[in-house]
């Protein structure tokens, strides 16, 4: 039996990570990792970004935490790029992904209530994930991730994603928002159809639902713009996103427009911690630091790299069913579950992780060399060779 005091939620650990420094971490043995998968979509800039760790440390000095009470220089500063950086007016700040998808729930159920309708309804997509917290949970489409947990939240509906006539054959009187990734992550890297998003923000105008889209995966230049809706020339109501807009700091966003910019009033909803001066500051540092850095253009071209490379050299693998990818978010789905393939990539020090049973994650870092982004590609290909 472990005798660690953590809860284990994580299932058995081997491996201690003690240093960071770019693409690369260390082991407590000394043993240095390239890693595939960015802290999970997390560390887009890499480890121990000089910008970042330079920000943390002076704002550190100069205050870490006041509350939300007082104005917080910092958070008005970002939420300023981020406004745009995305097209949306106003935004809520969280701790994490979680909490950013709670506070969009929130501005569903509100809007919907404020229209009349007690018994709001949200309709989310299969193999969605949006968080452990009970409405996201509830909101996810992974019965795995819900059992044991109900009663669950009420009031989502779930459907097949990438079919616009499923949501239409769901909907009800009760319908006040879709709640998507635009590109599904822990479902296995699933990219819906071109025009996917054009025909749901078509839907909710016709309808008057809301737009919301959880990018907290997808966003913060991963897929080769900053949000990946920005690809189909659209802007939902409502965003969220996290992980990598804070570079490593726990910090997470709900982004609104229009009419789901004004639901949340004071009283309404709050976080302690979030938006809190440190974390602010980090995020601060390493939105620009995309910008300023070209980072963002940078994913794509990497992309484009990347892809064709594991496209040619597996194209006669009969292990592999598809390969998949938009910008630094690469799914290698193979014949069958690999999730020892985690260990064996390990081994070759690379770190890179299986979701959905059998789908090999590449979640790179946006700072990679085109160097390191071969080395990737070739360490993928030969432990799935070897498998
Ligand atoms: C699309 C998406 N939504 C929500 C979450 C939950 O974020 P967090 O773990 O920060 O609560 C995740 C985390 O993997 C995610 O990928």
């Amino acid at each position: 039996m472990s005798t660690s005091a953590i809860m284990n939620t994580y299932g058995e650990r081997t491996t201690t990570l003690t240093r960071g420094e770019g693409p690369y971490l260390w082991d407590s043995n000394g043993t240095r990792y390239l890693d595939a998968l960015s802290g999970i979509a997390v560390c887009g800039l890499g480890y121990n970004y000089p910008a970042v760790t330079r920000a943390i440390c002076e704002q550190a000095e100069k205050l870490v935490h006041c509350s939300n009470l007082y104005i917080i220089e910092p958070q008005q500063a970002l939420g300023n790029l981020l406004v745009e950086l995305s097209g949306m007016e106003r935004v809520f700040f969280s701790n994490s992904g979680a909490e950013a998808n709670e506070a969009a729930l929130k501005i569903a159920r509100k809007y919907g209530q404020q229209k009349g309708i007690k018994a709001p309804e949200v309709i989310t997509a299969d193999k969605s994930f949006h968080g452990r917290t009970l409405a996201t949970l509830s909101a996810t489409g992974n019965q795995k991730v819900k059992n044991g947990f109900e009663p669950l939240v009420s009031g989502f509906v779930h459907v097949s994603y990438n079919d616009i006539n499923a949501i239409k054959a769901a909907a009800t009187e009760n319908t006040v928002a879709i709640m998507v990734e635009p590109i599904q992550g822990e479902g296995g890297i699933n990219i819906p159809a071109d025009d996917y998003l054009n025909q749901l923000r078509d839907l909710c105008d016709e309808k008057g639902w809301l737009l919301m889209l959880d990018e907290i995966q997808s966003g913060n230049g991963r897929t080769g713009e900053f949000f990946a809706y920005q690809h189909n020339k659209i802007k939902p109501d409502v965003v969220t996103t996290a992980k990598g807009l804070g570079n490593g700091v726990p910090i997470g966003a709900c982004l609104a427009r229009g009419a789901a910019a004004e639901i949340l009033q004071p009283g309404n909803h709050g976080s302690t911690f979030g938006g809190n001066p440190l974390v602010c500051a980090a995020a601060l540092a390493a939105t620009k630091a995309l910008v300023d850095e070209k980072l963002i253009a940078r994913a794509a071209t990497l992309s484009t790299i990347m892809l064709e490379s594991l496209k040619t050299q597996l194209k006669d693998s009969t292990k592999v069913a598809d390969i998949r990818g938009k910008g630094m978010m690469f799914g290698i789905q193979l014949n069958r579950d690999c999730a020892e393939l985690v260990e064996k990539a390990k081994a070759k020090h690379l770190l890179l992780n299986v979701t959905a049973g059998s789908t090999i994650r590449l979640l790179p870092p946006l700072i990679i060399s085109d160097e390191q982004a071969q080395t990737i590609v070739d360490t993928v290909v030969q432990l799935i060779e070897e498998f």
